[in-house]
């Protein structure tokens, strides 16, 4: 049998998200398996030149074997106008196959944001995300009180899922103490239950 692996699926613009899959990859990594760090390309008119198929730094672009084969998946997006960014929801617009198969029914997932304001949209971002893994039949994990850090966050962290509160004048993105650990707990969390979902099947 394959070696599992959870997916940390996520798309990035400014790199504030990027970190935030870093940690929850770190999370993941912990319980002794893999985290497979995927990204997705924008999306542009059709008028425009298409981009190479490997992104010149950071994490390959995402296939749909990436996603059908996890035992688990971390998923996130910039929130963009209180939802998704147009790259991300148009990688899952592309997953009609998996679903038909039910690739993903069972599997557990999570989400993560990161946006410039504290209100802006970050819990109708990560509720929005979570749409289509339903509609996939997995298995949605967010993050519980007992973390310490859900209570004592001063920018971001949600018991929906881990974000971060990406302030203007930051120059380079950087991740609250706060907000770090709520990324490595659902990597945990994450990890953790993909190996005993994964030995019950
Ligand atoms: C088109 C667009 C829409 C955005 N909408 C919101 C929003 O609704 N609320 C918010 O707080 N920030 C919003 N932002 C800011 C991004 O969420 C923020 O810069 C985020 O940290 C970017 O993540 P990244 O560094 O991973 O690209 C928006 C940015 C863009 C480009």
């Amino acid at each position: 049998m394959a070696q599992p692996y959870v997916l940390v699926l996520y798309y990035s613009r400014h790199g504030a998200t990027r970190l935030m899959a870093e940690e929850i990859a770190r999370g993941v990594e912990r319980c002794g398996l893999e985290a497979r760090l995927r990204t997705v390309p924008p999306v542009s008119p059709q008028t425009e030149q298409s981009l190479a198929a490997i992104p010149s730094e950071g994490a390959i672009y995402c296939s749909q074997e990436d996603l059908r084969d996890c035992s688990g998946l971390a998923f996130g997006s910039p929130t963009r106008f209180g939802n998704m960014a147009a790259p991300m929801k148009y990688f899952w617009d592309g997953s009609a196959n998996l679903w038909a198969n039910g690739s993903l029914i069972g599997k557990p997932a999570g989400v993560f944001t990161s946006s410039t304001s504290m209100h802006g949209g970050q819990e109708s971002t990560l509720l929005s995300m979570m749409l289509p893994l339903l509609h996939h039949g997995m298995l949605i994990c967010g993050l519980p009180y007992s973390e310490p850090a859900l209570h004592h966050s001063r920018s971001g962290g949600t018991p929906y899922g881990p974000s971060h509160v990406a302030l203007f004048d930051e120059g380079q993105p950087r991740l609250s103490d706060e907000e770090r650990q709520l990324c490595q707990a659902l990597g945990k969390r994450l990890g953790h239950l993909s190996l005993t979902l994964r030995q019950g099947a």
